[in-house]
């Protein structure tokens, strides 16, 4: 399975300089640990840094999230990972084994679901998990029930014996994760799980994902989808030009963004005086009014919204409509790199205060 290296990549591989102690923590709650990790890929005349020195860990059973614009390198740190590609400089520690030492023993306890599908479209569902499970050393005495479990699973075991260009894409992308799967892997890597997919397949990707994860498998998925990103994952690391710019929970990455939540309120006619009177509460960073509405930016919206309410009854200022946004994860990246996480890495205009991508 391993591409044969470019001549510009052999060149590189005596910089890799291997960890000394992968095996050293076997109770470590890192399963991944990532060291100052680089990978360049050297064309003729030009090198692309596709990851940049990058440092993290992610945790034993939790779904870790790599976000970022095309280009980002969340491939490229798959493959790495994956031993697929060897680094330039720096190394990472899968479970007790070192990427650079033990490639053949990570691949024993890892799966992989690749960006571009793998599957072979001229056989059949059964025939494909088969042929996997056979290059991943399944005991034969248990690979037909294995089988038969992986459909249950995915719901195809009616099409067991279909071919699978006959399958939609859904189903093509639920077939490819589950057989990821079919040795019972520590870590399951997905790049991309859902890109094309139309809503329900994304969602019923979703719960397969979540299903796998709750047999205890640490999962590690590249997405720029920002809702695929916080439905599923534990902690999201952001990834921009091969660099790491942020890791966290959800909830600390929204608190980046200095102007918080967003408090919209309705109204038919308003005080001026109500103006200064809601700026004056303490977490209330700014308040605009637009058209019939005013709109306050405010850390911890939904604390501060009864001290709002307060205000509005105390000018009696009867309210239209209320209503509070936390920002996503697309206005916090937005906020770190100015750009959004589709457009493939061009800038965009700096919000201006309260003026976030709604
Ligand atoms: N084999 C390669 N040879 C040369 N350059 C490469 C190679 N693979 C990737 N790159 C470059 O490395 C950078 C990162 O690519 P990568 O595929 O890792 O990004 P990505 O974050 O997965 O993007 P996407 O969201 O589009 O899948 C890009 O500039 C890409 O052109
Ligand atoms: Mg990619």
């Amino acid at each position: 399975m391993t591409r044969p290296a470019t001549k510009g990549e052999v060149a590189q591989e005596d910089l890799a300089e291997p960890m000394p102690s992968c095996s050293s923590h076997p109770d470590n709650p890192g399963i991944i640990r990532i060291d100052h990790l680089t990978k360049i890929f050297y064309e003729k005349n030009r090198s692309v840094t596709a990851v940049d020195d990058i440092t993290l860990e992610v945790m034993r059973g939790e779904i870790f999230g790599l976000l970022g614009p095309n280009g980002a390198g969340k491939s490229t740190l798959i493959r790495v990972l994956t031993t697929l590609l060897r680094p330039t400089s720096g190394t990472a520690c899968v479970d007790t084994y070192d990427i650079l030492r033990d490639p053949e023993k990570i691949r024993s306890i890892i799966g992989v679901c690749p960006q571009n599908s793998t599957l072979d479209v001229e056989l059949t569902a059964y025939d494909n998990l088969e042929f996997y499970g056979k290059l991943v050393n399944v005991d034969d005495r248990i690979l037909d029930e294995r089988i038969w479990q992986l459909l249950e699973m995915t719901g195809l075991d009616n099409r067991a014996h279909m071919k699978v260009q006959t399958f939609s894409g859904g189903m093509r992308r639920k077939l490819e994760i589950v057989r990821a799967f079919i040795h019972h892997p520590l870590i399951l890597f997905l790049d991309e799980p859902t890109i094309g997919l139309d809503p329900e397949a994304r969602h019923e990707v979703w719960q397969q994902i979540a299903r796998l994860n709750e047999e205890k498998t640490t999962i590690i998925l590249t997405t720029h989808y920002m809702d695929e990103a916080e439905k599923l994952c534990n902690r999201i690391a952001f990834v921009d030009k091969g660099r790491l710019i942020a890791l966290d929970i959800l909830e600390n990455l929204k608190q980046l963004i200095p102007a918080g939540d967003l408090i919209e309120i309705g109204f038919d006619r308003v005080d001026d005086k109500i103006l200064p009177a809601l700026k004056a509460i303490s977490l209330v960073n700014s308040v605009a009014v637009k058209e019939q509405k005013v709109i306050i930016s405010a850390r911890n919206g939904s604390k501060v919204l009864p001290e709002i309410v307060a205000v509005f009854e105390k000018f009696s200022t009867p309210m239209t409509s209320i209503s509070i946004r936390s920002p996503s994860l697309e206005d916090v990246f937005i906020h770190l790199t100015g750009k959004k996480l589709d457009d493939g890495g061009q800038p965009e205009a700096k919000p201006s205060s309260g003026g976030r991508r709604l």
